[in-house]
C-alpha cells in the first residue's frame, strides 16, 4: 500500500483512453485498488480514477462520508469500480461546482446527467449495478470521464465559473 503521486492536468497520460482490466480478482488489481484508496485518503478526495496515478486501466474509486473538500455533500457509498459502463436514467443537466485532485486548488460548475445507472465490478470480480442519482451521480460521472481522458474543465459550460477556489470565493461566485 503506497500514496501515489497524482497527475495533474497537463499530463498528456491523464488525456488517454484507458483500457479494460483484463483480469480480477488478481494480487495486481487489489494492489492498485489500496494504492488508489490510500492517495485519494491523503488527498482528502471524493474520488480517483486509476489513470491519476499514471495506470491506464479502467478502474475507479469513490466515497463521501464527512469530507473537508465538500462539506455539504451528501454520502456516497465508498465503492470500487473495474470496466464501468453506465446509462442515463435522467438526462436533466444538474449543475455543480466539481473539482479534481489533477486540477488543484480550482473549481468549475459542470453540468451532469441528474440519474445514471451503472454497473462495473468490485476488485473480486462481484458485479455492482445501482441507479445513483445526485453527488453519487455526479461523481461516478467525474470519474468516467477520466477514464476517457476527460477532465471537467472539459464540461465547463460558462468560462467565468472556472477559476481558482480562493479567487471565486472572494468574488462571491463560489461558496
Ligand atoms: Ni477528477
Amino acid at each position: 500500500m503506497a500514496i501515489r503521486p497524482i497527475l495533474r492536468i497537463g499530463d498528456p497520460r491523464l488525456r488517454e483512453v484507458s483500457a479494460p482490466v483484463d483480469s480480477l480478482d488478481t494480487p495486481e488489481l487489489y494492489a492498485l485498488v489500496d494504492d488508489m484508496f490510500d492517495t485519494m485518503a491523503a488527498a482528502d478526495g471524493a474520488g480517483l480514477a486509476a489513470p491519476q496515478i499514471g495506470v491506464l486501466k479502467r478502474v475507479m474509486i469513490f466515497g463521501v462520508e464527512a469530507n473537508p473538500r465538500y462539506p455539504d455533500a451528501e454520502a456516497v457509498p465508498t465503492t470500487v469500480l473495474v470496466n464501468p459502463e453506465f446509462e442515463v436514467v435522467d438526462a436533466t443537466p444538474t449543475s455543480g461546482w466539481e473539482g479534481c485532485l489533477s486540477v488543484p486548488g480550482m473549481r468549475g460548475y459542470v453540468p451532469r446527467h441528474s440519474a445514471i445507472r451503472y454497473r462495473g465490478f468490485d476488485a473480486s470480480g462481484e458485479v455492482i449495478e445501482r441507479e445513483a442519482h445526485g453527488f453519487h451521480a455526479v461523481v461516478f460521472q467525474h470519474e468516467f470521464d477520466h477514464l476517457d481522458g476527460i477532465l471537467y474543465p472539459d464540461r465547463i459550460e460558462d468560462p467565468t465559473r472556472f477559476g481558482f477556489e480562493v479567487e471565486l470565493a472572494e468574488a462571491g461566485v463560489f461558496e
